[in-house]
Protein backbone atom coordinates (compact mmCIF):
# COMPACT_ATOMS: atom_id res chain seq x y z
CA UNK A 1 0.00 0.00 0.00
CA UNK A 2 1.07 3.55 -0.61
CA UNK A 3 2.37 5.37 2.30
CA UNK A 4 0.89 8.26 3.68
CA UNK A 5 2.09 11.84 2.21
CA UNK A 6 1.95 15.14 3.15
CA UNK A 7 -0.06 16.61 0.21
CA UNK A 8 0.93 19.88 1.25
CA UNK A 9 4.40 19.44 0.42
CA UNK A 10 3.39 18.83 -3.29
CA UNK A 11 2.16 22.29 -3.55
CA UNK A 12 4.28 25.50 -4.68
CA UNK A 13 4.68 28.38 -2.32
CA UNK A 14 1.26 29.49 -3.78
CA UNK A 15 -0.86 26.58 -2.79
CA UNK A 16 -1.53 25.80 -6.37
CA UNK A 17 -0.89 22.37 -7.62
CA UNK A 18 0.12 23.48 -11.46
CA UNK A 19 -2.81 25.67 -12.06
CA UNK A 20 -5.12 22.59 -13.61
CA UNK A 21 -8.74 23.55 -12.40
CA UNK A 22 -11.25 20.55 -11.46
CA UNK A 23 -14.10 22.17 -9.92
CA UNK A 24 -14.79 25.80 -11.40
CA UNK A 25 -17.70 27.86 -9.13
CA UNK A 26 -18.80 30.54 -10.44
CA UNK A 27 -21.18 33.22 -9.10
CA UNK A 28 -23.52 30.68 -7.59
CA UNK A 29 -26.37 31.39 -5.49
CA UNK A 30 -28.88 29.61 -4.03
CA UNK A 31 -32.15 30.78 -1.49
CA UNK A 32 -34.50 29.61 0.56
CA UNK A 33 -37.32 32.03 0.71
CA UNK A 34 -35.86 35.01 2.21
CA UNK A 35 -32.69 33.82 2.59
CA UNK A 36 -29.93 33.75 0.43
CA UNK A 37 -28.03 30.65 1.88
CA UNK A 38 -25.40 31.09 -0.93
CA UNK A 39 -24.73 34.66 -2.13
CA UNK A 40 -22.57 34.69 -5.44
CA UNK A 41 -20.12 31.70 -4.58
CA UNK A 42 -16.77 31.95 -6.74
CA UNK A 43 -13.99 29.64 -5.71
CA UNK A 44 -12.12 27.01 -7.60
CA UNK A 45 -10.74 23.56 -6.87
CA UNK A 46 -7.40 22.39 -8.16
CA UNK A 47 -6.79 18.59 -9.63
CA UNK A 48 -5.64 16.40 -7.00
CA UNK A 49 -5.72 19.11 -4.26
CA UNK A 50 -6.87 18.50 -0.65
CA UNK A 51 -9.20 21.90 -0.33
CA UNK A 52 -10.86 22.74 2.35
CA UNK A 53 -13.92 24.67 2.62
CA UNK A 54 -14.82 26.44 6.10
CA UNK A 55 -16.65 29.29 7.66
CA UNK A 56 -18.64 29.50 10.88
CA UNK A 57 -22.53 27.94 11.26
CA UNK A 58 -24.33 28.69 8.63
CA UNK A 59 -22.04 30.09 6.63
CA UNK A 60 -23.56 28.48 3.07
CA UNK A 61 -20.81 25.35 3.00
CA UNK A 62 -23.68 22.39 2.89
CA UNK A 63 -25.57 24.72 0.77
CA UNK A 64 -23.05 24.67 -1.92
CA UNK A 65 -21.77 21.37 -1.84
CA UNK A 66 -25.94 21.00 -2.55
CA UNK A 67 -26.01 22.73 -5.37
CA UNK A 68 -22.57 21.82 -6.65
CA UNK A 69 -23.49 18.44 -6.23
CA UNK A 70 -27.09 18.75 -7.82
CA UNK A 71 -29.15 18.02 -4.48
CA UNK A 72 -30.13 21.63 -4.70
CA UNK A 73 -31.62 23.80 -7.57
CA UNK A 74 -28.50 26.90 -7.24
CA UNK A 75 -31.47 30.27 -8.28
CA UNK A 76 -27.85 30.96 -10.79
CA UNK A 77 -24.40 30.82 -11.25
CA UNK A 78 -22.21 28.02 -13.29
CA UNK A 79 -20.35 24.66 -12.16
CA UNK A 80 -17.73 23.48 -14.09
CA UNK A 81 -16.39 20.17 -13.34
CA UNK A 82 -13.50 19.15 -16.07
CA UNK A 83 -14.50 22.41 -18.37
CA UNK A 84 -18.42 20.66 -18.42
CA UNK A 85 -21.02 22.33 -17.10
CA UNK A 86 -22.51 20.63 -14.40
CA UNK A 87 -24.99 23.44 -12.90
CA UNK A 88 -28.61 22.35 -11.97
CA UNK A 89 -28.14 18.95 -13.83
CA UNK A 90 -29.27 15.89 -11.46
CA UNK A 91 -27.26 14.55 -9.47
CA UNK A 92 -27.05 11.10 -10.65
CA UNK A 93 -25.63 12.93 -13.72
CA UNK A 94 -23.03 14.56 -11.43
CA UNK A 95 -21.70 11.21 -10.42
CA UNK A 96 -21.70 9.61 -12.90
CA UNK A 97 -19.16 12.83 -14.37
CA UNK A 98 -17.06 12.08 -11.78
CA UNK A 99 -18.49 14.27 -8.68
CA UNK A 100 -19.48 12.50 -5.75
CA UNK A 101 -20.24 13.94 -1.84
CA UNK A 102 -21.15 12.62 1.17
CA UNK A 103 -23.24 13.69 4.08
CA UNK A 104 -22.94 15.79 7.40
CA UNK A 105 -25.12 12.98 9.07
CA UNK A 106 -23.28 9.34 8.06
CA UNK A 107 -25.42 6.85 6.06
CA UNK A 108 -24.36 3.41 6.40
CA UNK A 109 -26.61 0.19 6.28
CA UNK A 110 -26.14 -1.49 9.82
CA UNK A 111 -27.45 -4.65 8.84
CA UNK A 112 -25.41 -5.70 6.11
CA UNK A 113 -21.84 -6.84 6.37
CA UNK A 114 -19.15 -3.27 5.55
CA UNK A 115 -18.38 -5.25 1.56
CA UNK A 116 -22.23 -5.51 1.08
CA UNK A 117 -22.28 -1.55 2.09
CA UNK A 118 -19.35 -0.95 -0.46
CA UNK A 119 -20.89 -3.49 -2.86
CA UNK A 120 -24.23 -1.94 -2.66
CA UNK A 121 -22.52 1.84 -3.93
CA UNK A 122 -21.03 0.12 -7.13
CA UNK A 123 -22.78 1.60 -10.20
CA UNK A 124 -24.43 -0.09 -13.55
CA UNK A 125 -24.04 -3.18 -12.32
CA UNK A 126 -25.09 -5.39 -15.41
CA UNK A 127 -26.78 -7.90 -13.53
CA UNK A 128 -29.36 -5.27 -12.63
CA UNK A 129 -30.73 -5.74 -15.77
CA UNK A 130 -32.90 -8.50 -15.97
CA UNK A 131 -32.05 -10.26 -19.41
CA UNK A 132 -28.54 -10.01 -18.63
CA UNK A 133 -28.72 -12.15 -16.49
CA UNK A 134 -30.15 -14.79 -18.75
CA UNK A 135 -28.56 -13.74 -22.03
CA UNK A 136 -24.94 -12.15 -20.09
CA UNK A 137 -23.96 -14.63 -17.10
CA UNK A 138 -20.54 -14.41 -17.86
CA UNK A 139 -20.35 -10.76 -17.87
CA UNK A 140 -22.17 -10.01 -14.52
CA UNK A 141 -20.25 -12.43 -12.60
CA UNK A 142 -17.22 -11.00 -14.30
CA UNK A 143 -18.47 -7.79 -13.37
CA UNK A 144 -19.41 -8.98 -9.68
CA UNK A 145 -15.56 -10.33 -9.47
CA UNK A 146 -13.96 -6.76 -10.01
CA UNK A 147 -16.71 -4.55 -8.19
CA UNK A 148 -15.25 -7.59 -5.17
CA UNK A 149 -11.79 -6.69 -6.08
CA UNK A 150 -12.29 -2.67 -6.31
CA UNK A 151 -14.15 -2.83 -2.60
CA UNK A 152 -11.24 -4.71 -1.07
CA UNK A 153 -9.02 -2.59 -2.29
CA UNK A 154 -10.55 0.59 -1.06
CA UNK A 155 -11.43 -1.32 1.86
CA UNK A 156 -7.20 -2.16 2.30
CA UNK A 157 -6.40 1.71 1.56
CA UNK A 158 -8.99 2.80 4.14
CA UNK A 159 -8.00 0.42 6.78
CA UNK A 160 -11.45 -1.78 6.57
CA UNK A 161 -10.47 -4.98 5.23
CA UNK A 162 -10.26 -6.71 8.35
CA UNK A 163 -13.39 -5.55 8.49
CA UNK A 164 -15.08 -6.36 5.97
CA UNK A 165 -17.35 -9.69 6.53
CA UNK A 166 -18.37 -7.47 9.99
CA UNK A 167 -21.88 -5.79 10.04
CA UNK A 168 -21.32 -2.34 9.66
CA UNK A 169 -23.25 -2.11 12.78
CA UNK A 170 -20.08 -2.93 14.81
CA UNK A 171 -17.96 -0.27 13.47
CA UNK A 172 -16.97 2.73 15.71
CA UNK A 173 -17.81 6.03 14.50
CA UNK A 174 -14.59 6.73 13.10
CA UNK A 175 -14.78 3.04 10.78
CA UNK A 176 -18.65 4.27 9.66
CA UNK A 177 -17.50 7.61 8.00
CA UNK A 178 -14.61 5.56 6.41
CA UNK A 179 -17.40 3.04 5.51
CA UNK A 180 -19.21 6.10 3.30
CA UNK A 181 -16.02 7.64 2.05
CA UNK A 182 -15.46 3.43 0.91
CA UNK A 183 -19.02 3.69 -0.37
CA UNK A 184 -18.48 6.91 -2.06
CA UNK A 185 -15.03 5.74 -3.83
CA UNK A 186 -16.86 2.70 -5.76
CA UNK A 187 -17.84 5.59 -8.22
CA UNK A 188 -14.14 6.02 -8.68
CA UNK A 189 -14.99 10.03 -8.38
CA UNK A 190 -12.64 12.25 -9.88
CA UNK A 191 -13.80 14.56 -6.73
CA UNK A 192 -15.13 13.39 -3.80
CA UNK A 193 -16.49 16.10 -1.58
CA UNK A 194 -16.87 15.64 2.16
CA UNK A 195 -18.88 17.11 4.42
CA UNK A 196 -17.94 17.30 7.83
CA UNK A 197 -15.92 13.92 7.78
CA UNK A 198 -15.05 14.10 11.58
CA UNK A 199 -18.55 15.10 12.62
CA UNK A 200 -19.54 13.19 15.67
CA UNK A 201 -16.48 11.40 16.69
CA UNK A 202 -13.35 12.36 19.04
CA UNK A 203 -10.17 13.87 17.56
CA UNK A 204 -8.29 11.02 17.82
CA UNK A 205 -10.19 8.67 15.45
CA UNK A 206 -10.36 12.20 13.58
CA UNK A 207 -6.88 12.35 12.90
CA UNK A 208 -6.97 8.93 11.77
CA UNK A 209 -9.90 9.12 9.20
CA UNK A 210 -7.40 11.88 7.96
CA UNK A 211 -4.50 10.14 7.58
CA UNK A 212 -7.13 7.63 5.55
CA UNK A 213 -8.17 10.33 3.39
CA UNK A 214 -4.96 12.15 2.54
CA UNK A 215 -3.45 8.03 1.79
CA UNK A 216 -6.40 8.07 -0.83
CA UNK A 217 -5.66 11.44 -2.25
CA UNK A 218 -2.28 10.23 -2.45
CA UNK A 219 -2.78 6.90 -3.84
CA UNK A 220 -5.74 6.93 -6.43
CA UNK A 221 -5.27 10.92 -6.85
CA UNK A 222 -8.81 11.55 -5.83
CA UNK A 223 -9.28 15.29 -5.67
CA UNK A 224 -10.74 16.35 -2.18
CA UNK A 225 -13.26 19.03 -1.23
CA UNK A 226 -14.06 18.97 2.63
CA UNK A 227 -15.58 20.94 5.04
CA UNK A 228 -14.50 21.00 8.31
CA UNK A 229 -14.60 23.62 11.59
CA UNK A 230 -11.11 22.27 13.41
CA UNK A 231 -8.75 24.57 12.46
CA UNK A 232 -5.93 22.44 13.32
CA UNK A 233 -7.40 19.36 10.99
CA UNK A 234 -7.80 22.18 8.03
CA UNK A 235 -4.04 23.35 8.59
CA UNK A 236 -2.35 20.62 8.38
CA UNK A 237 -4.49 18.57 5.93
CA UNK A 238 -5.49 21.11 3.39
CA UNK A 239 -3.12 22.58 0.46
CA UNK A 240 -6.02 25.39 -0.16
CA UNK A 241 -8.38 26.59 1.94
CA UNK A 242 -11.61 28.64 0.90
CA UNK A 243 -13.75 30.45 3.76
CA UNK A 244 -17.35 31.18 3.18
CA UNK A 245 -19.36 33.61 5.49
CA UNK A 246 -22.98 34.41 4.88
CA UNK A 247 -23.13 33.22 1.33
CA UNK A 248 -20.31 34.16 0.13
CA UNK A 249 -16.39 33.31 -0.07
CA UNK A 250 -14.73 35.95 1.74
CA UNK A 251 -11.24 34.68 1.58
CA UNK A 252 -9.48 31.99 -0.24
CA UNK A 253 -5.35 30.84 -0.59
CA UNK A 254 -2.91 28.60 0.82
CA UNK A 255 -3.88 27.44 5.04
CA UNK A 256 -1.04 30.61 6.20
CA UNK A 257 -2.29 33.09 3.61
CA UNK A 258 -6.29 32.59 4.95
CA UNK A 259 -5.06 32.49 8.91
CA UNK A 260 -3.62 36.42 8.44
CA UNK A 261 -6.48 37.06 6.70
CA UNK A 262 -8.32 39.75 8.72
CA UNK A 263 -11.66 38.96 6.42
CA UNK A 264 -11.38 35.33 8.35
CA UNK A 265 -11.88 36.46 11.00
CA UNK A 266 -14.67 39.18 11.02
CA UNK A 267 -16.47 36.24 9.49
CA UNK A 268 -15.60 34.23 12.58
CA UNK A 269 -16.41 37.41 15.29
CA UNK A 270 -18.27 40.13 13.31
CA UNK A 271 -17.16 42.91 12.09
CA UNK A 272 -16.85 45.26 15.08
CA UNK A 273 -14.69 42.74 17.20
CA UNK A 274 -12.58 42.42 14.02
CA UNK A 275 -11.50 46.18 13.95
CA UNK A 276 -11.33 45.78 18.12
CA UNK A 277 -9.31 42.93 17.00
CA UNK A 278 -6.82 44.63 14.89
CA UNK A 279 -5.73 47.19 17.26
CA UNK A 280 -2.20 46.94 19.28
CA UNK A 281 -5.28 45.65 22.32
CA UNK A 282 -4.31 41.80 21.49
CA UNK A 283 -1.46 42.43 18.58
CA UNK A 284 -3.96 42.38 15.65
CA UNK A 285 -5.62 39.40 13.95
CA UNK A 286 -2.69 36.81 13.34
CA UNK A 287 -2.39 36.64 16.73
CA UNK A 288 -5.97 36.00 17.86
CA UNK A 289 -6.78 33.81 14.87
CA UNK A 290 -3.71 31.66 16.17
CA UNK A 291 -4.68 31.83 19.50
CA UNK A 292 -7.66 29.51 18.39
CA UNK A 293 -6.64 27.58 15.55
CA UNK A 294 -4.86 24.75 18.45
CA UNK A 295 -4.50 21.98 17.08
CA UNK A 296 -8.46 19.98 18.13
CA UNK A 297 -9.82 23.39 18.24
CA UNK A 298 -12.23 24.73 16.09
CA UNK A 299 -12.42 28.42 15.91
CA UNK A 300 -14.95 29.55 18.77
CA UNK A 301 -16.51 33.18 18.14
CA UNK A 302 -17.34 32.88 21.66
CA UNK A 303 -13.78 32.07 23.17
CA UNK A 304 -12.21 34.73 20.74
CA UNK A 305 -14.85 37.56 22.72
CA UNK A 306 -14.32 36.12 25.91
CA UNK A 307 -10.74 36.55 24.80
CA UNK A 308 -11.22 40.26 23.79
CA UNK A 309 -13.51 40.75 26.97
CA UNK A 310 -9.84 39.30 28.59
CA UNK A 311 -8.24 42.18 27.51
CA UNK A 312 -5.19 39.68 27.09
N1 LIG B 1 -33.32 23.15 3.56
C1 LIG B 1 -33.24 24.40 4.04
N2 LIG B 1 -34.34 25.19 4.16
C2 LIG B 1 -34.25 26.46 4.60
N3 LIG B 1 -33.10 27.04 4.99
C3 LIG B 1 -31.98 26.31 4.90
C4 LIG B 1 -31.99 24.96 4.42
N4 LIG B 1 -30.71 24.49 4.44
C5 LIG B 1 -29.96 25.49 4.91
N5 LIG B 1 -30.70 26.57 5.18
C6 LIG B 1 -30.21 27.88 5.68
O1 LIG B 1 -29.19 28.30 4.80
C7 LIG B 1 -28.11 28.88 5.52
C8 LIG B 1 -26.84 28.10 5.22
O2 LIG B 1 -26.95 26.81 5.81
P1 LIG B 1 -25.88 25.65 5.58
O3 LIG B 1 -26.44 24.41 6.17
O4 LIG B 1 -25.49 25.63 4.16
O5 LIG B 1 -24.66 26.20 6.46
P2 LIG B 1 -23.30 25.49 6.85
O6 LIG B 1 -22.20 26.46 6.52
O7 LIG B 1 -23.22 24.13 6.27
O8 LIG B 1 -23.42 25.43 8.44
P3 LIG B 1 -22.90 24.29 9.50
O9 LIG B 1 -21.44 24.58 9.71
O10 LIG B 1 -23.70 24.59 10.73
O11 LIG B 1 -23.18 22.94 8.94
C9 LIG B 1 -28.53 28.87 6.99
O12 LIG B 1 -29.10 30.12 7.28
C10 LIG B 1 -29.55 27.76 7.05
O13 LIG B 1 -30.47 27.99 8.09
MG1 LIG C 1 -23.13 22.18 7.07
Amino acid sequence: MTEVQSSVSRTDSDGFLGNDTLLSVRNVSLRFGGIHAVDGATFDVERHSITSLIGPNGAGKTSAFNVIAGFYRGKSGSVLLNGEEIFRKPPYEIARQGLIRTFQLTRVLNRGTVLDNVLLAAQAHPGVRLRNLFFRPFASRAYERRAQDDAMDILEILNLKSHAKAYAGTLSGGQRKLLEIARALMAKPHLLLLDEPMAGINPTLGKEVFEHIRNLNASLGTTILFIEHDMGVIMRNSDRVIVMSEGRVVSQGTPMTVRHDPAVIEAYIGKRAATATGSDRVGGAAAVIARHTAPGQAVSGRAVHADLAGGN
